[in-house]
């Protein structure tokens, strides 16, 4: 193992220059992989703009029933139209989620600990990769706690799910967890990110941050952001757009959606963004005319 002591600190991200593998598949990183795995990006990051929306409603994962999702089979299906892919766990897609839909499912497959629990970060594998492939998994979500007590053994069930997925052409989207007393500093974003991409998921989910150009260039994978704790719909689609502006290819959103006051129309404002480019003054215009005011 290299000595960490005697590391330079990098800096040299050259966020300017796009990233250099690009032979014409429109998912960053993912030019060499077999044809199973292209189709199911392709089912999540959209041919014509690269990008995605999520939808994050897997919350009750380790919360329960929070606000919003109370009644996941009345909440999600007005909102499903408006996005690209549902994250959720198998138990909410086969009990509430018509598979008539026909988005692209990033399948939560990590689990291990309740919001009852002081340290959240002891996951194990949730999913087999045969129940994954019988829910027609796009890509299967894996938590990791990198600078957690249960880092190792999250590393270990990302690492498994990626050989898995790798056997059967279904990516692995490792999701960077922030609890309440790790660090949430560009550095420790760069770290993690980076440290999943290296073990070979395919997608990492994580959040914005100062710098996140340079998390973005650091990446050889494509970035998707997660909404976080609800905010003003304004500062939502703020985040939502620098995201995007600092090279991030879609939004994994789910509580500044689903407890909107218009979670249509903060679905459509979103949407707008990430696949039309659409500044936050007009995204914002979207929400509110569904809104109606
Ligand atoms: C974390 O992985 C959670 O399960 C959610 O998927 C994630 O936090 C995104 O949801 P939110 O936008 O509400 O933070």
């Amino acid at each position: 193992m290299a000595d960490k002591d005697g590391n330079k600190v990098a800096k040299n991200y050259r966020t300017d220059v796009e990233f250099g593998r690009n032979g014409g598949f429109h998912v960053k990183g993912m030019e060499d992989v077999d044809w199973g795995m292209k189709s199911r990006l392709s089912k999540i990051f959209q041919p014509e703009s690269g990008n995605t929306v999520m939808l994050a409603f897997d919350h009750g994962y380790f919360m329960g029933s929070t606000a919003g999702l109370e009644r996941l089979d009345l909440a999600m299906p007005p909102l499903i139209p408006h996005v690209d892919v549902l994250m959720a766990t198998r138990g909410a897609l086969r009990s509430c989620i018509s598979p008539q839909y026909n988005k692209g499912i990033a399948l939560r497959c990590s689990a291990g600990s309740s919001m009852m629990d002081d340290d959240l970060s002891h996951e194990v594998i949730a999913v087999d990769i045969d129940d994954a492939i019988r829910m027609n998994a796009s890509c299967m979500a894996i938590q990791t706690f990198i600078g957690a007590p249960g880092e190792k053994s999250s590393i270990e069930n990302l690492c498994k799910t990626i050989d898995a997925g790798n056997r059967y052409g279904i990516p692995t989207l490792g999701v960077v967890a922030v609890g309440k007393d790790m660090e949430r500093t560009p550095a420790f974003f760069k770290l993690a990110t980076r440290m999943l991409a290296e073990f070979g998921a395919q997608i990492i989910k994580t959040y914005y941050c100062d710098d996140f150009e340079e998390i973005t260039a650091a990446c050889p994978v494509p970035i998707v952001v997660a909404g976080g704790k609800k905010v003003t719909e304004k500062d939502a689609l703020t985040m939502a757009y620098l995201s995007m502006q600092g090279g991030a290819r879609g939004l994994d959103m789910g509580r500044n959606i689903f407890q909107s006051d218009c979670p249509v129309g903060m679905a459509k404002a979103i949407g707008a963004i990430v696949h039309n480019n659409a500044n936050v003054n007009d995204a914002y215009d979207l929400y509110r005319e569904e809104k109606g005011v």
